[in-house]
C-alpha cells in the first residue's frame, strides 16, 4: 500500500484528478490517497493558498499528485506551483512528448523528453515596480552554477538510462551573456562526462522553429525554466496537445506528478475536459513508486482507446461527445479487459 498526497486542483482539476485515481485504482495497485487543498480551494477552506497541512503531507509522503491551480496573471498571490516545486526543492521538471497512434497532429512518432530547470531564473520570484508610479518593472532570474549542473546532469542520467542518444541544451546565451552564458558553458563542461551521449546546442528561436519544422532531430533537451515551460507546451502541441501531455516535479526528497496543462477555465465544469495527461502523470508515478505492471496498464489502455478514437473527448475528435469520465471509463474498461 502507497499512501499518496491527492492535490485536486481547481477549474477542470477535480474532475480529470478523480478520473485519474479511478485509472490508477483500476489497475490493481492500492493507493491510500490522503485529500490536500491548494490554490483557490485552500483559499475557500483555509484562507490560505499553500496550507501547512498540505506542505505537511507532502513531506510525510514524499509524492503527490496534483490537478493543475489557476495563478491570476499579473496579480493576487504568487503561483502555488512554483511554491510547491521550491518548498520541496522539485528541481527536475519532466515533460516528456510522445505521439500517439490515432491521435491527428503534424506529426507520427514523435518522442521527445523536455527536461526544464524548475527552481531558478524568472520564476525566482524576484520582481518589482520600480517606482510608484508602475512606470517600469523588473524581474530578476538567477541562474547558478549548482542550479545548472544538476539539472543538466539530470537529463544525461536520464538519456543514459532510458537509451536516449542525444541531449540538446537550449539556451539564449548570445543575448543574456551572463545567465544564458552560465548555463551553457555549464552545460558543455557536464556532457564531457558523458562520451557516449551526444550532445548539441541551441539558441532557444532556432529551436522552436527547428522544432516545428522536423522535430525527429531532437531527442532529450534540456533547458532554463521560461523557455522549458514555453518549448514543452510547444512539444505537446507537436503530438496532440495539451490534452496528452503529462509532467513530473522531481527532487531529491519528494516528487509531484502533473498534467502540464492549467486549470483550463475556458472549459471548466462543461465535462470535455481530456483526462489523458493527468492519467499519463499517474502513470509516470507508477514508475517512480517501482508499479512498473500497473503504468505498463495504463500507458497501453490509453494508447488502446487512443487509437480507437471513438471514446475520446472533443479535442481529440470534433463530432465527440464522450465526457471527462466517459473517457476515463473506457481507459478503466480496456484495462480490465487486458487484465
Ligand atoms: P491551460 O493549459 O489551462 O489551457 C490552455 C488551452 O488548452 C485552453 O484552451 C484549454 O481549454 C486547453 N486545455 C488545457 N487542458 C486541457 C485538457 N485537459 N483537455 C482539453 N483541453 C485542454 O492554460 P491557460 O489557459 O494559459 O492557464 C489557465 C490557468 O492555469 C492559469 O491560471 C495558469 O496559471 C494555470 N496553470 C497551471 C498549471 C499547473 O497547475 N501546473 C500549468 C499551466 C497553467
Amino acid at each position: 500500500m502507497h499512501t499518496v498526497t491527492l492535490i485536486p486542483g481547481d477549474g477542470i482539476g477535480p474532475s480529470i484528478a478523480e478520473a485519474a485515481c479511478r485509472v490508477i485504482e483500476a489497475t490493481g495497485v492500492k493507493i491510500a490517497w490522503e485529500v490536500a487543498q491548494a490554490g483557490v480551494a485552500a483559499i475557500e477552506q483555509y484562507k490560505d493558498p499553500i496550507p501547512q497541512v498540505t506542505i505537511e503531507s507532502i513531506q510525510k509522503n514524499k509524492i503527490a499528485l496534483k490537478g493543475p491551480l489557476t495563478t491570476l496573471s499579473g496579480k493576487g498571490y504568487r503561483s502555488i506551483n512554483v511554491a510547491l516545486r521550491k518548498e520541496f526543492d522539485l528541481y527536475i521538471n519532466l515533460r516528456p512528448a510522445k505521439s500517439f497512434e490515432g491521435v491527428a497532429s503534424r506529426y507520427a512518432n514523435v518522442d521527445l523528453v523536455m527536461i526544464r530547470e524548475n527552481i531558478e531564473e524568472f520564476y525566482s520570484g524576484i520582481e518589482h515596480y520600480v517606482d510608484a508610479q508602475k512606470s517600469a518593472a523588473e524581474t530578476i532570474g538567477i541562474v547558478t552554477r549548482f542550479g545548472s549542473e544538476r539539472i543538466v546532469r539530470a537529463a544525461f542520467d536520464y538519456a543514459r538510462k532510458h537509451g536516449r542518444k542525444k541531449v540538446t541544451i537550449v539556451h539564449k546565451a548570445n543575448i543574456m551573456k551572463f545567465s544564458g552564458g552560465l548555463f551553457l558553458e555549464v552545460a558543455r563542461e557536464v556532457a564531457q562526462k558523458y562520451p557516449d551521449i551526444g550532445c548539441e546546442d541551441r539558441i532557444v528561436d532556432n529551436m522552436a522553429m527547428q522544432l516545428v519544422l522536423d522535430p525527429y532531430q531532437f531527442d532529450v533537451i534540456v533547458t532554463t525554466n521560461l523557455f522549458g515551460d514555453i518549448l514543452s507546451d510547444l512539444c505537446s502541441g507537436l503530438v496532440g496537445g495539451l490534452g496528452l501531455a503529462p509532467g513530473a516535479n522531481i527532487g531529491t526528497n519528494a516528487a509531484i506528478f502533473e498534467a502540464v496543462h492549467g486549470s483550463a477555465p475556458d472549459i471548466a465544469g462543461k465535462n470535455i475536459a481530456n483526462p489523458c495527461a493527468i492519467i499519463l502523470a499517474g502513470a509516470m508515478m507508477l514508475i517512480h513508486l517501482g508499479e512498473l505492471d500497473a503504468a505498463a496498464k495504463i500507458n497501453t489502455a490509453v494508447a488502446k482507446v487512443l487509437e480507437e478514437g471513438t471514446h475520446v473527448t472533443r479535442d481529440l475528435n470534433k463530432q465527440s461527445t464522450t465526457g471527462t469520465m466517459e473517457m476515463a471509463d473506457e481507459i478503466i474498461k480496456t484495462i480490465r479487459s487486458n487484465a
